[in-house]
Formats: structure tokens, sequence, C-alpha cells
């Protein structure tokens, strides 16, 4: 079974195995965590997973609480930078729900976080590909070029006939077809890589006004009251390093500081963390400055999981009046991917 969970501009989709009662909601809103689970009650539904098909910049996002309240698993792609998530899936994963699978697509572009997920003839494309439109690739980390290469590559090879359903709607449609889309979606047929990239570059659209309240706790999942998040203008400002930069760096006469501002069970994980580094959590950063005060002029890398948590975390504390803090691009999961120096 199939529902459009809510009928707005933010579309979320609730599936449920008909013979298992397995369920599996896509892109829910927090707002709306009473109504799902009253929707789970009336079918008799089990929440297994809870899935975003990728960071959410225009509303908080619902998958933790739902998580919290049904012991559903999370789901996002592995360079999600959320904490929260459970469950990291890649291109090729699949995700049963009962008797049903959801084949994930990797479709970055509106954010490097982006999938598309293929449950037999329907396709759920989040806000990569949209009905007559395509995400916008303004957002930190949206690249037009890779949208256009998860658009033409991945999506539009599906079969005509895929029902297909996005994450947003703004002129009231329901669902199209990938037939459909291929032969006229005004963003992309017709236009070659290089036009659209320029399309996409040229749109200006106004960032949605409460951006960086909705996106920053989406991406740490701590609430907005706890922390005073940095404007979009100092996280930009933030001097980002790569690992061979890093590298470099640590094995230098005066070597940085490591702050490690992942939660704990993170520190521990699969990703390991890089030897001598201190576990501060973003959550706690704020109060427990005072352990870092000797390193106020000297060199500070911060590090989380994809290096999005730890931006954040490099301009609070520049904020705090640290001089020479940079943050480390692609944190663990690209430190772990060029096989650099990890402790577990
Ligand atoms: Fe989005």
């Amino acid at each position: 079974m199939f529902l459009e969970a809510n009928h707005a501009k933010c579309k979320s989709y609730l599936l449920i195995c008909d013979e298992t009662h397995q369920a599996a909601f896509i892109d829910p809103l927090r707002d709306h965590v009473d109504r799902y689970l009253a929707l789970l009650a009336y079918y008799g539904a089990k929440l297994a997973l809870a899935i975003d098909t990728h960071t959410h910049a225009d509303h908080r996002t619902g998958v933790a609480e739902l998580a919290d309240l049904t012991g559903a698993a999370v789901v996002m792609h592995q360079r999600s930078p959320s904490p929260r998530v459970t469950r990291h899936v890649e291109e090729g994963d699949r995700l049963r729900v009962g008797n049903l699978e959801l084949r994930v697509l990797y479709t970055p572009g509106h954010t490097p976080d982006s999938i598309s997920l293929l449950a037999a003839d329907r396709v759920f494309t989040g806000d990569v590909l949209l009905i007559h439109g395509t995400g916008r690739c303004d957002f930190p980390g949206g690249d037009p070029g890779q949208s256009f290469d998860s658009i033409t590559h991945k999506l539009l090879t599906l079969p005509d006939a895929t029902l297909m359903f996005p994450a947003h709607d703004y002129r009231g449609h329901t669902q199209s077809t990938i037939g459909d889309e291929r032969r006229s979606n005004p963003r992309i047929a017709g236009r070659t890589r290089e036009q659209y990239v320029d399309l996409m570059n040229h749109l200006g659209l106004p960032l949605p006004d409460s951006i960086q309240e909705v996106l920053q706790p989406n991406q740490s999942e701590i609430e907005a009251a706890s922390l005073q998040f940095p404007p979009l203008a100092q996280l930009n400002a933030v001097r980002q390093i790569d690992g061979a930069e890093l590298s470099a760096a640590l094995a230098g006469p005066e070597p940085p500081l490591l702050v490690d501002v992942r939660e704990p069970e993170e520190f521990r994980g699969e990703l390991g963390h890089i030897p001598g580094a201190v576990c501060i959590p973003l959550r706690e950063l704020s109060e427990r400055v005072h352990e870092i005060e000797s390193y106020k002029n000297r060199d500070i890398v911060a590090v989380c999981r994809v290096g999005v948590r730890s931006t954040t975390a490099a301009a609070i504390l520049t904020g705090l009046g640290f001089e020479r803090v940079c943050n480390l691009k692609g944190g663990m999961l690209d430190w772990n991917t060029e096989h650099r120096a990890v402790e577990r």
C-alpha cells in the first residue's frame, strides 16, 4: 500500500507491505508526527524505516522523533551529517520493508547526500528531480553539474512508465512519469549539461527565511534553542582544509589540535577518529570551550563525520575568539576513504 501522507508543498510518503504490515516513511515532517502515528495505528502498520532523501533546508525532519516513538531505523545516505542516522546507505543498497524492496540510487546535486528510492514501478526522487522542474542547487553543498548527471544518467534512464514522486511540489501536481519528464521537463529537455549548469547558477531564488534555523538543527539534531547557530556568512568564512593538508600539518613541528565534534558513540564508532583528537560534541562545545582555552592562538582543526557539523563548530570557535580554526573538509568519511591514520 502506498499513501501520500501530506498534500502540501512538502511531500511525505508512507509505504506499507500488505502481507507483513511493515512500513517505511519517506521524508516525514516533524510537525506531522502525531498524524503519522495515527495513520500507522489506523493501518495496523509497524514502522521499520524512517527515511530522509536528503538533509532538508525548508522544514524540520520528523525521522528522529518517529524513530524514538516507534523504534524504526533512521535511514539516510552516508554523506548525511546527522548523528541520528542509524543506517547509512549508498548506491545500489536494497532496503527491505516486509516483502517490499526499495533500491537506493545515489543522486547528488540538490545536496551532497541526496538519494532517490526505487520501489518496483515507482521512484521517489527527493528534491533532485521535481515534476516539470528540478531542485535548486544553491544550498550548501549543492552542485548543478551533479544534479544534471544524477537526473540524466540515473533517473531518466528508468523505464518510461515509472511513476515519479518528488519531495516537493509547488504547483499542485501529485505524480508524473519518467517518460513525461524525459520528454518535457523544461529544465532538462533539450539542454546540454553546460546550459543546465548556467541556468541553475542564475535562478536567483531567494534563500528560505529560516534556512539556518532549519538546516543546522537537521544537520546536527540539536535544538536551535540550546545552541547559538552561526549565520551563513560565518559558515562560509570558515577555512576548509583537505586530508592531505591536515596530514602534512600533523607531521609538522607544531601540529594542530584536533577537535572532533561528533557524539561519543560516533567517535568510538565504525569510522573511528584521528589519533590525538579530543572529542567535544557540538552540543557541548560552548560549555566545554575552557578545555581548549590554551589553544586560543594556536591551530585548531574541527572534525566530524562529513565536515558539516564541524564547520558549524569552527564558526562558533572563531566567534569565541579562537583565531586559527579551520575545518576538515569531507570529515572522517573522506579521511577513511583516503586510508589515512585512524584509531578505533
Ligand atoms: Fe530539499
